[in-house]
């Protein structure tokens, strides 16, 4: 691991040994010597309207994956992975410009959500005898926080060692958008040696809260947005899903998947159901639901993968936390220009977010979301890129 000030230079050595690697397409298992350095380079990216500056990290393993994150939202801009003939693209939606991070970030693409990710019912609920009414954002519902943390400056810390990584800190305000609680958040991104993007999510409060942190990037592993995520195949390790209602809040049952187009317990094309007269599927215009695991446990269990036969691009999906929203890019409206041409499209990415079951806070069957002083939340989330 270099510094900082080192990493401009072996950025381009990097990519130099990149551009050898696209040549040599039948040589890519790098050997010892030829693997590239790891490397962390920090760069400006833009400045919001009220005068904060906006900084960007580049992080490079020594394999020459790399993911681009800016302090806007701890957004991944790009995150980049080999295919079978070793050729890297890169793999998430992203912006083309600035201003669409800057200014709200309408799809959530690559961004840390919190305080609660996901919706809670008409933005309320109530807490050691306490009604608390949050920012409403979605229909009659809160998403994602309100003006959650995908919409704030954090700060960010190179971490230095043999796997580059980047700690991102915020603190959201007691009240801030209807919430209890200063909450002290800290989020790590590593890029480690075997290609995975490992995430840690810590928090700890100083009054009884709610928290549910998840991370919103939208996969394509084919590495071109103009194809449909629909021909990618996905493997959820879950018995049950959650039906919702007509807003997308859970309706409290826990169903069991088999017999349904929810049916992921083996690995199927997205595309294979999606488009069946299914009353969860109009009302999620797709899949837009929560898959609760088999393994509850609250180790770093793998829970599913996503597969695109054409590339061979693998990804492995591990967890600490019980369930994973998949929502299948439906509200993607063709208005955005993309990184490889033309405009994204429905269905050009897809989420795989990991996290407690929505409206947790509103529904006391389901495992809690509160934490309190004195206790720390942590959860791990590692996506693992390897081809088949
Ligand atoms: C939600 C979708 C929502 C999307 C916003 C997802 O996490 O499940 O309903 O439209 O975020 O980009």
């Amino acid at each position: 691991m270099k510094t900082i000030k080192q990493g401009v230079c072996l950025l381009m050595c990097s990519l130099m040994l990149l551009s050898c690697k696209d040549e040599k397409k039948e040589d890519m298992q790098p050997t010892t010597e030829a693997k590239a350095k790891s490397s962390i380079v920090k760069s400006d990216y833009a400045t919001t309207k009220d005068g904060v500056k906006v900084e960007k990290y580049t992080l490079t393993n020594a394999n020459g994956m790399t993911i681009e994150v800016i302090t806007m939202g701890g957004d991944i801009l790009s995150l980049t992975a080999p295919d079978k003939n070793g050729k890297f693209a890169d793999v998430v939606l992203g912006y083309t410009t600035p201003d669409l991070y800057l200014d709200g970030n309408p799809y959530f693409f690559g961004a840390v959500i919190g305080r609660y990710g996901n919706r809670i019912a008409k933005g309320k609920f109530t807490l050691d005898g306490k009604d608390y009414q949050l920012t409403v954002n979605d229909g009659p519902n809160s998403l994602h926080g309100g003006k959650g943390f995908d919409k704030r400056v954090w700060d960010a810390t190179p971490v230095e060692g043999d796997e580059p990584g980047l700690k991102l800190t915020y603190t959201a305000k007691d009240g801030e958008e209807g919430y209890p609680g200063n909450l002290k958040v800290t989020v790590t991104y590593t890029l480690t040696n075997a290609n995975e993007l490992a995430i840690a999510y810590e928090a700890e409060t100083d009054k009884a809260t709610v928290v549910n942190l998840t991370q919103h990037s939208y996969f394509n592993l084919s590495g071109d947005f103009s194809k449909s995520i629909e021909s990618q195949e996905l493997e959820l390790k879950a018995g049950k899903f959650l039906p919702v209602d007509g807003t997308l809040i859970p309706t409290g049952e826990l169903k069991a998947v088999a017999g349904t187009p929810f049916d992921f317990t083996k690995a199927k094309t997205i595309g294979k159901d999606i488009n069946v007269a299914d009353d969860q599927l109009k009302k999620g215009l797709g899949y837009d639901h929560c898959w609760i695991f088999d393994d509850a446990s609250n180790s770093l269990k793998e829970i599913g993968s996503l597969y695109d036969k054409e590339s061979g691009r693998f990804m492995q999906v591990y967890t600490t936390e019980p369930a994973i929203q998949f929502y299948s890019g439906n509200f993607i409206d063709g208005t955005k220009d993309s990184k490889t041409g033309g405009k994204y499209q429905k269905r050009s990415g897809l989420c795989l977010e990991t996290q407690h079951y929505p409206d947790s806070p509103n529904q006391p069957s389901f495992p809690t979301t509160v934490l309190k002083p004195g206790e720390k939340y942590t959860t791990k989330t590692t996506y693992k890129f390897s081809v088949k």
